[in-house]
């Protein structure tokens, strides 16, 4: 799986983005370890709260197949669809990658087509508290 391969996955996930309040579209793509692909979109609601992001969609499928060793993840998002590269995870879906992956697990930033950012989860989210810390 191509990292250019992982964004076009990204960009089709937003297709089912469910976005009626914000109108920003989000996908996102998860590669497995062992090289499978689960995509995700954000599901908005009229409560806000319940709004779930693309990358926790997809973070959420994949572990509750049983996937538990993760690559990387593409997103993509704008508004009304527009990819812009301004969909860079936010401070929640950090936590949960930080749950899930190690410190220099890969997240792709799509900017447009053939364009995106490559930053390591160490970089989204340093100082991080984890799972050692509750023991
Ligand atoms: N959103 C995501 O799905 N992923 C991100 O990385 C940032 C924000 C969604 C949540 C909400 O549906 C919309 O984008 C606007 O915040």
């Amino acid at each position: 799986m191509t990292d250019s391969k992982l964004c076009a996955l990204a960009i089709k996930a937003m297709e089912n983005s469910y976005s009626p309040y914000s109108s920003c579209k989000v996908g996102a793509a998860l590669l497995t370890k062992s090289g499978k692909v689960y995509t995700g979109c954000n599901i908005e609601n009229a409560s806000f709260t319940p709004t779930v992001c693309a990358e926790r969609t997809a973070f959420f499928k994949a572990i509750s197949e049983g996937e538990k060793e993760f690559e990387k993840i593409a997103v993509a998002g704008g508004k009304d669809g527009v990819v812009t590269g301004a969909f860079s995870p936010c401070g929640v879906c950090r936590q949960v990658m930080s749950e899930f992956c190690s410190p220099d697990f890969e997240i792709l930033i799509v900017k447009g087509e053939e364009s995106f950012d490559k930053v390591k989860l160490s970089d989204l989210l340093p100082y991080s508290f984890k799972k050692e810390n509750v023991k």
